[in-house]
């Protein structure tokens, strides 16, 4: 392509991301197709010949936007949601056009320093300790396998990297009920086994109970098991549970175990001091990641993960095949090895662009509002008949049931609240997901997209009071069943 035909096409394509973000909002949030809508309008053959960038565009236009669901909507409220900010999408367009590949210091000086300095400034940002050394790694699910297979070497003495776990008594690794599943696909491709995943029941606030964890270990002790690591969460997935950091501390110092931090979204709202308790006890534990991505005004992926021996996770995942040397050698940091893959994005760039932009109180206004928007949504649903908190508020997390008076059967009252959610979905002014709580279907409200203001929660939750009664059968404004 032309260099002037390439500068046409992007000033273009910029007019339309900066059109695309102002009017987001005039879209239905979650896509409304069907399975294989998008499928059907795509060719069968890949094309023989080359295609002008404007006829791909308009069929992206036609055929692909009518298939994506709006994260970066304001009533986009499922999962957690993505924090596509514009510098950092700025910074992200940066990173394709330099095509960087951040394995090694000399293939990526500035991107390696880089990512050492933001890295620091991040610790220094939601209060780590100073000891600590970063990576950016693609997501939470990988930091949680680094950290598995950093432990599976701790507890081997190296043999499990060279001789493979087969010649080990089986490990055991702990975490709480309400882990995420990220921590089960660690277990598989980590070869460790699902079998050997405890999960250890919670308390009222769902967190984890450390004195079952204790004793679980002990178990597994006696039994000749080799107990290897403990996953605390920080901001459970389906309602935001804490896990109390300080006992799982002595419990891992006492016995061996390595323990990582799972705040893949929690993490975030430490940049404000007021969040901090939770993490009370963190100076013991071995590894801790969190999601800029997920809170952090951080466009879509990023994981900071940070370690306080950063030499054992690097005996666990460096090669060192005659490619991949360098002439700099011992003197730099080449980050291919503090992870799974080889080849490394440079996500640096636009998470220094982000915290350069918005600043540290720029940053710590972004959660506050949003805390602020879910503890107005809690005291609206406690004061809206007919309807309960599921679990109780956790930063920008709501959970709740519908609970109209006089249906007593629970599992009619699961069937109402997911007749509710796909009511609610399938309209496409709003998106939330569904999550288990105790065994009870419930519906769950993440705040966190950067343009969620007030009048997106009081929307949605007028249009959700509005659809429940249509839920239950016995209202009268019920509508037809299972529309
Ligand atoms: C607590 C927790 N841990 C891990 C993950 C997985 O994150 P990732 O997609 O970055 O692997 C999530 C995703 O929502 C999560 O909520």
């Amino acid at each position: 392509m032309e260099s002037e035909t390439f500068r046409a096409h992007a000033h273009a394509f910029v007019d339309w991301m900066a059109d695309y973000l102002a009017h987001v909002e005039r879209r239905p949030v979650r896509a409304q197709v069907r399975p294989g809508d998008i499928a059907r309008l795509l060719a069968a053959e890949p094309p023989a010949h080359g295609e002008p960038i404007s006829d791909i565009f308009s069929a992206f236009e036609r055929d692909i936007l009518p298939g994506v669901t709006h994260w970066q909507h304001p009533r986009f409220f499922a999962y957690f949601p993505a924090n596509a900010s514009p510098p950092s999408v700025l910074a992200e367009m940066l990173t394709a056009v330099l095509g960087v590949n951040c394995m090694a210091w000399e293939t990526s000086p500035a991107g390696t320093e880089l990512e050492t300095r933001v890295l620091a400034w991040l610790r220094q940002m939601v209060g780590l300790p100073e000891s600590f050394e970063g990576v950016i790694q693609d997501s939470a699910s990988s930091a949680t396998l680094v950290a598995l297979l950093a432990a599976c070497e701790r507890v081997t003495g190296g043999a499990a990297g060279t001789r493979g776990l087969a010649a080990n008594r089986a490990l055991t690794v702990y975490a709480s009920a309400e882990t995420h599943s990220s921590i089960d696909k660690g277990m598989m491709v980590a070869g460790l086994g699902l079998e050997n995943l405890r999960k250890i029941p919670t308390d009222s606030k769902f967190a984890l109970r450390p004195e079952v964890l204790a004793e679980s270990v002990r178990r597994d002790r006696d039994a000749g098991l080799l107990p290897a690591c403990v996953v605390a969460t920080l901001g459970t997935t389906a309602v935001g549970g804490i896990d109390p950091l300080a006992d799982i501390a002595e419990i891992a110092r006492r016995e061996r175990l390595y323990l990582h931090v799972d705040a893949a979204w929690a993490g975030s709202a430490l940049v404000c001091e007021e969040f901090r308790d939770m993490l009370a006890g963190v100076g013991e534990v071995d590894s801790f990641v969190f999601n800029p991505h997920k809170w952090l005004l951080t466009n879509f992926d990023c994981s900071a993960h940070f370690v306080r021996d950063m030499a054992e996770v690097e005996r666990a995942l460096t090669v060192s095949p005659a490619y991949l040397r360098t002439a700099a050698g011992d003197r730099v940091v080449d980050y291919r090895n503090r992870s799974v893959p080889l080849g490394r994005r440079f996500r640096a760039l636009k998470l220094w662009f982000v915290i350069r932009h918005y600043g540290v109180v720029g940053l710590q206004a972004h959660i506050r509002r949003h805390v602020g928007l879910a503890r107005d949504l809690e005291a609206r649903i406690r004061n809206t008949p007919g309807f309960v908190l599921a679990a109780p508020r956790s930063l920008s997390l709501v959970t709740f049931r519908y609970r109209p008076d006089g249906v007593a059967d629970a599992e009619a009252i699961d069937q109402m609240n997911r007749q509710l959610l796909a009511r609610v979905n399938e309209g496409g002014l709003a998106y939330l997901s569904p999550c288990e709580v105790r065994g009870r279907f419930a519906l769950r409200l993440a705040i966190g997209a950067p343009e969620t203001q007030e009048q997106h929660v009081i929307e949605v939750w007028d249009h959700i009071t509005r659809l429940a009664a249509q839920c239950n059968p016995a209202a009268p404004s019920a509508g037809p069943a299972g529309t």
